[in-house]
């Protein structure tokens, strides 16, 4: 199986609940995307309505991949910059593989498309995102073509007594 791409896909109730489905299995699986678990869909849901309005403002472009029973099995969010001199590169947020797909090399395929999806974007000549420490997280994107970048230790606190470091990755597409 191969995972079908899609960027900017219709919004609508199909793709809502595909995305909050994906979203909640991945953080409930301890996935880095912004929750720790427990969440259920409504924990995630008003997440998911600002992303919306940042995409109905053409500020973001969402990346969907569906597996072959059409499910949505992975997403990633690429994000552009309002500020003036920074708009030569995009954010890459919530980056995620559906835990029953994992290990399988639809990450790698995923970030193919978003570079894909970043080179066809006028004047964009890097992709940057944020990573939490202590998931190999980083050796992912390396392996994608990313390089570490920055990282700022202990910036992300899990929960009390664990705190990760946040480390920036860049892909430069020039
Ligand atoms: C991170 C994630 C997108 C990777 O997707 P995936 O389909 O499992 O990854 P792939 O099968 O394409 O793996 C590609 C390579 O990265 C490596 N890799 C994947 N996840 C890794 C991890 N957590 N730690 C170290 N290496 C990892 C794989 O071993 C593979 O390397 P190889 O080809 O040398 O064997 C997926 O595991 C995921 O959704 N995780 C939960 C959400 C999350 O934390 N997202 C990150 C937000 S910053």
């Amino acid at each position: 199986m191969t995972l079908r791409f899609e960027l900017d896909p219709p919004v609508g109730p199909d793709l809502r609940d595909g995305v909050l489905a994906l979203w909640t299995d991945v953080s409930n699986a301890g996935g880095a995307v912004g929750f720790v678990p427990p969440v259920t869909p409504d924990d995630i849901r008003p997440e998911w309505l600002r992303q919306l309005t940042v995409m109905a403002e053409g500020r973001m472009r969402l990346l969907i991949g569906r597996d072959d029973t059409g499910a949505v099995a992975a997403t990633a969010f690429l994000a552009h910059n309002s500020h003036r001199l920074m708009r030569h590169w995009v954010w890459l947020y919530t980056v995620m593989v559906h835990p029953r797909h994992q290990g399988k090399g639809y990450g790698r395929d995923l970030l193919a498309a978003v570079e894909r999806a970043a080179r066809d974007l006028d004047g964009i000549e890097a992709v940057r995102l944020g990573c939490r420490g202590g998931l190999g997280l980083e050796q992912f994107y390396a392996s994608c073509g990313y390089k570490e970048v920055g990282r700022v230790p202990a910036a992300i606190r899990v929960a009390p007594g664990d705190d990760r470091d946040d480390i920036t990755m860049l892909l430069t597409l020039t």
